[in-house]
């Protein structure tokens, strides 16, 4: 049985072996008050000393803070292999993962065509400084198939598309001023790293250190969907702003899905006031459809910001729009922007391999009803049960909320709810299923997820949540 394999004796023995311990499996033996006790048991002894060890090289031991684990219990997982919807550990354990890389592994891991496209690539080398085939190859696919997009240019990462947005903004209008709203990330932009100051339409104070005032003073913070609140910044400081930057399915703070009227109103605003609007769809593009948010609500935005899904699993970004708004952009405009490695040769081919993929017949519409039956098992559960518990759902993405309260703003989640995330997640650790190290963080269904994965994968989340009632 499964279960004998998370005694700490039988652990120690397998580790380091070649066995793949499946701690998922545990749902093959449901229905026993049993395994509740193999909580704290997988063995997480490699990724621990691996842990240590990076803690030598890298400022806490990770790239990006959040891979820290720090909301969460334990040392972060090192993670060795991923396969479809499955992810392998240093220490052989293995998850059904939700996570996906963040978000940019909506066909899963290691997908066929993906890696056959990198691999052929990589075999001609990795990278010129010159322009390629399969860079014009992505960009025709993605401006052929997106209404809203004519021109784009290929960036590195999310963050770097967002702050080029910003720069063409600013560019192209000659103002300086920011409206961001609260609860939306946009990556490490040194402007966008603020939260509101005191009192309504107020200018930033900087979240991290090392952001000068006079940068932070630039970005005026908005509560999401505070009509009054964004009328009154228009009016009174419309001249200095350039921009309004939204995401517009906000998935950073948890799953904050607004509602369209809202994005309607930023689109008239923007027209109105000669303020030009962004979507940040770095984590919605090209997830809730090929058009991502702005095709979903069927808005124009100015600008279009993406990284995730758009590389494929390599590091790229890009910014988009129209003819007239990219015109504005070196070397046909005035506004700079350049990179060593953008639209790198293997980051482009990954890129393409999986967005043709995504225009296959059907491909949204199996991904979504996937993660609605999904959501609705576990839903119909917690009903059932009367836990206080809400799945948000939009496309496959997905997000539990401990309340019964429908979310709008980071400001209604309560901070108690994240200590029993972090149950929830080591929990669910135990038995095989992966979700990202926070509470505020949204869960991801890929193609590669099967019904089995989906079924066990619900009736393990289901199993953990009565365990913490
Ligand atoms: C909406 C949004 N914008 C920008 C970024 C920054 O992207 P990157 O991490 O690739 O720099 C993120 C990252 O999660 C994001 O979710």
């Amino acid at each position: 049985m499964y279960f004998c394999l998370y005694t700490e004796s039988v652990v120690g023995v397998l580790r380091g072996s070649f066995f793949r311990i499946r701690p998922g499996s545990l749902a093959e033996c449901q229905n026993t008050n049993q395994h509740m006790e193999v909580s704290n048991q997988i063995n997480r002894q490699t990724s621990a000393d691996l842990f240590e060890e990076a803690k030598h090289y890298f400022p806490g031991g990770v790239n990006s803070p959040v891979r820290a684990f720090k909301s969460v219990s334990g040392p972060p997982l090192f993670i060795k292999e991923g396969q479809g919807a499955r992810i392998t550990d240093e220490d052989e354990n293995e998850f059904i993962d939700f996570c996906c890389s963040w978000g940019p592994l909506i066909l899963g891991h290691n997908n066929d065509q993906v890696r056959e496209e990198v691999i052929q690539t990589v075999a001609k080398g990795t990278s010129f400084g010159t322009p390629t085939r399969l860079g014009n190859q992505l960009g025709k696919l993605i401006t052929g198939n997106h209404r809203y997009i004519d021109k784009i240019r290929f960036v590195s990462s999310g963050t770097e598309a967002v702050m080029s947005a910003l720069r063409l903004a600013r560019g192209i209008t000659g103002k300086s001023k920011v409206i961001k709203f609260e609860d939306c990330y946009h990556g490490h932009v040194d402007s966008l790293l603020v939260k509101a100051g005191s009192g309504l339409a107020t200018f930033g104070v900087s979240t991290s250190a090392g952001i000068p005032p006079s940068f932070a003073k630039e970005t005026i913070v908005l509560p999401l969907n505070d009509r009054k609140a964004l009328d009154e910044t228009l009016q009174e400081h419309a001249d200095d702003i350039a921009c309004i930057i939204v995401e517009p399915i906000p998935a950073n703070n948890g799953l904050l899905v607004q509602d369209p009227s809202f994005l309607e109103c930023l689109r008239l605003k923007a027209y109105k006031y000669g303020v030009l609007l962004i979507f940040d769809e770095v984590i919605s593009g090209f997830r809730v459809g090929f058009e991502g948010a702005a095709g979903y609500y069927d808005i124009q935005p100015d600008i279009l910001t993406f990284g995730k899904i758009i590389g494929g699993g390599m590091p790229v970004g890009a910014y988009a729009g129209s003819h007239e708004v990219m015109s504005h952009i070196a070397p046909d405009g005035p506004v700079y922007q350049a990179g060593t490695l953008s639209a790198n040769p293997v980051a482009m081919a990954a890129g393409y391999a999986t967005l043709k993929q995504l225009l296959e017949p059907g491909f949204y519409e199996n991904l979504e009803k996937k993660t609605a039956d999904f959501v609705r098992k576990i839903q119909d559960h917690c009903d059932q049960k009367g836990y206080d518990i809400h799945l948000q759902q939009m496309a496959s993405i997905f997000w539990m909320a401990f309340t019964r309260e429908r979310i709008l703003r980071s400001d209604q989640i309560e901070a108690a709810s994240m200590e029993t995330f972090k149950k929830v997640h080591h929990e669910l650790l135990q038995r095989g299923v992966y979700l990202g190290p926070s509470g505020y963080e949204v869960g991801f269904v890929s193609a590669a997820h099967t019904q089995s994965d989906l079924e066990e994968a619900a009736s393990i989340v289901t199993e953990v949540l009565d365990l913490i009632h």
